[in-house]
């Protein structure tokens, strides 16, 4: 993978096949594993995916294609690529820099639960069926002051560390395997979960729409999390298509990369919600949801202790291969721009999100009484105003960049490296990313508000 430093030689990826994993490692997190299933959940399940598929086909797909082309385009980072197209839109890639900042800080949080989750597994702490048990467990982690907050600084750590040493060889390496990995074992706890008694239940809630269901809300949190789940609209892939050499297929990479990541999502809603129904939980019981009924589907099967240990390193390893890319954004522009060793900057930016963090931990204990934005607490406030609010207003901003100020018409020369790529979507692509884009996005905007 490149060498993401980028006062060196501009470096690319190893191959097409290193882009894509790196690419979809962003994209493939807990925002698939651990977000989606919760969202679906909270916001009437089938409604929620139905929407989620829309949005995917007219803003996703487009969106991931925008943002690499514009990378690859420019070989910049995502405020240097937008001040390349003109500079009085560079301030939108610092917009990204800051919801890349925001999301880390609570991001991390959550990846500090999985590490406690490996440690809980090993220590046979987890196998247990009882729904109550699981639930009080993962209540006292991320209702206590120290103990999330030392595991927050962990992930932080290991994210640092990774990001220091350039992600180089080994993310690029141990994802060819642990990408692959995750997916025969989210297959085969998916084929568990379904088959548990009474999981019809939640495979029906997930997949089959009740219309009813769908309000202004479902439709930004859908949106909202489209953005988050495919690392769009922050300059994340921007940044990683700048890596890519001029050969490349991109518009190929683009579709490949969503369908990879809504596969991941889709599984692992079909491992969440079935346990829920089975064992008797509330579809709308919030960010625990993975956390609690996992470790109940773990205790239904052969080898459950191994299975729990295995599948929660796996879920680390796709959150900090999301993570990187999260704090890559940030530390490739302070670097570029401001000179600053790439050593200091990790370690400047990692301590400010991590103490932000810890207000986003206890959030979740001692400072529950704080509300900030419509009654949620400092954690989902956080979550709400990136993923709901600067991650859609960034892919806004981006079609009338790409659309408007760059022009279709070169952006498509671009992806199709001047015309060697078939591309016959092309036409139907300008269309959605000059008009059918900042629409939608704008009117999901503006009724949210009313
Ligand atoms: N897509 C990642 C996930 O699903 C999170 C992420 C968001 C990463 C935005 C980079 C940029 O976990």
């Amino acid at each position: 993978m490149a060498n993401l430093n980028q006062n060196t030689e501009r470096e690319q990826w190893g191959s097409k096949i290193g882009f894509i994993l790196a690419a979809s490692g962003s994209a493939v997190g807990l925002g698939n594993l651990w977000k989606f299933p919760y969202m679906a959940g909270k916001n009437g399940g089938g409604a929620f995916v139905l929407v989620y598929f829309i949005i995917l086909f007219l803003v996703g797909f487009t969106l991931m294609l925008a943002e690499i082309t514009l990378g690859r385009h420019t070989q910049l980072n995502a405020i240097g690529a937008y001040k390349k197209i003109s500079k009085k839109w560079a301030w939108v890639g610092g917009l990204g820099v800051l919801a890349g900042f925001i999301i880390l800080s609570y991001y991390s949080v959550v990846g500090g639960w999985v590490i406690n989750y490996i440690i809980k597994s090993f220590s046979g702490a987890l196998q247990v069926s009882d729904a109550e048990v699981l639930g009080g467990m993962f209540g006292n982690l991320i209702g206590g002051t120290w103990e999330p907050i030392i595991y927050h600084a962990i992930f932080m750590i290991m994210t640092m560390t990774i990001v220091i040493g350039g992600i180089g060889g080994g993310i690029e390496k141990s994802s060819k395997i642990l990408m692959p990995g995750l997916f025969i074992m989210i297959v085969i706890v998916a084929i568990r979960a379904m088959t548990l008694p009474g999981a019809v239940e939640g495979i029906k809630y997930l997949l089959i729409p009740n219309f009813s269901a769908i309000t202004i809300g479902v439709v930004l949190d859908a949106l909202g999390q489209v953005f988050f789940s495919l690392s769009l609209g922050m300059g994340c892939m921007i940044t990683y298509g700048s890596y890519l050499s001029k050969d490349t297929n991109i518009p190929e990479s683009s579709t490949v990369i969503p369908l990879i990541d809504t596969g991941v999502a889709l599984l692992a809603g079909l491992i969440v919600l079935p346990a829920v129904f089975a064992f008797g939980y509330e579809p709308s019981a919030g960010p625990g949801l993975l956390f609690i009924t996992l470790p109940a589907v773990f205790a239904q099967m052969p080898f459950g202790t191994l299975f729990a240990i295995l599948f929660f390193f796996l879920i680390l390893f796709a959150a900090l291969s999301s993570s990187i890319s999260l704090l890559e954004v940030c530390v490739a522009y302070v670097v570029d721009e401001w000179k600053v060793k790439r050593a200091v900057a990790v370690s400047g930016i990692g301590l400010a999100m991590f103490v932000i963090g810890i207000f986003a931990s206890l959030s979740n204990g001692p400072l529950s009484n704080i509300t900030i934005i419509g009654g949620r607490n400092i954690f989902d406030s956080l979550d709400f105003v990136a993923s709901n609010i600067l991650l859609p207003l960034g892919g806004l901003l981006l079609c009338i960049v790409v659309g408007w100020v760059w022009g279709t018409d070169k952006a498509i020369k671009e992806a199709t490296n001047d015309g060697k790529i078939g591309f016959s979507l092309a036409p139907f692509w300008s269309i959605l990313v000059k008009y059918v884009g900042p629409v939608a996005i704008t009117i999901v905007f503006i009724r949210s508000l009313i």
